[in-house]
């Protein structure tokens, strides 16, 4: 049963949303709100024309933009230190962490550890072979025990990238140790291909300390690109 007195309510209601909606629509854009919406277009417009350089991808190749465009100038290399860094974050900071203090407890730190800079017993062979094949048991750095396991990263870096690692590990945080290069990474290689466990401390020790030679300069890009001089 319905009730007439509620039913003429809500037709009634429904009539004024009709003419409220209707009203609204009749209602005319201000002037002045549509000027000022083409204004910020227009200024937006400009603002983007200014300073998307061209919309060229190249515009944040800094190397390019220093360089300067039809300048004849190379690029500049990029930094060995920069990739040198980058390939200690991706391989070796998950455990040592990014400021080389390791975990204590777990993860032995890299900084002012006598096995990265080579002092006491230890020599750039030991280093090497670390990182090579690996390390487990029971060690001391610093005076401090560690008793866990490194995993090998022979099979994973190359020659290359272990010397760039190295000579980063060891002249990073205040560290100061002379690099290591990558003939010396290919010799240690050689001399233990066989290897396939993970080193011991006590093993490590028996072996006789060696250094690696200081690596071969490379010709640096200013005299790549030094202008040969006027013919005559
Ligand atoms: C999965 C964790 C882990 C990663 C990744 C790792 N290490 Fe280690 N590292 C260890 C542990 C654990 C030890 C100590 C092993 C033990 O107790 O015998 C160690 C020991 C060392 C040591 C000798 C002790 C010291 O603190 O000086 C050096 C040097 C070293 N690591 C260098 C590296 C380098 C370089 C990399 C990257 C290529 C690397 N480690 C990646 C876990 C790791």
């Amino acid at each position: 049963m319905s009730d007439p007195q509620r039913d003429s309510t809500s037709l009634q209601e429904a009539i004024d949303l009709v003419e409220l909606h209707a009203s609204a629509a009749r209602e005319p854009v201000k002037l002045w709100l549509l000027g000022v919406i083409m204004a910020v277009m227009f200024l937006g417009g400009m603002f983007l024309w200014a300073n998307s350089g061209g919309f060229s991808a190249s515009v944040y190749d800094t190397g390019r933009v220093t360089a300067g465009k039809g300048s004849g100038a190379p690029t500049p290399p990029p930094n060995p230190r920069m990739i040198s860094r980058r390939l200690y974050m991706q391989n070796c900071a998950v455990c040592h962490q990014a400021d080389g203090m390791g975990i204590p407890g777990t993860y032995p730190p890299l900084v002012g550890s006598e096995w990265v800079l080579g002092q006491e017993w230890h020599g750039d062979n030991h280093l090497v072979r670390v990182v090579l094949h690996g390390l487990q048991g029971p060690i001391t750095v610093e005076g401090r025990s560690f008793n866990n396991v490194m995993t090998p990263w022979g099979g994973v870096l190359k020659d290359e990238q272990i010397a760039a690692i190295l000579t980063y590990i060891r002249s990073e945080w205040g560290n100061s140790a002379p690099p290591v290069s990558k003939a010396f990474v290919a010799q240690v290689r050689e001399e233990t291909k066989d290897r396939k466990a993970a080193w011991t401390q006590k093993e490590l020790q028996e072996i006789p300390r060696q250094v690696s030679p200081p690596p071969v300069p490379e010709p640096t890009p200013s005299t790549v690109a030094a202008p040969s001089p006027p013919a005559g």
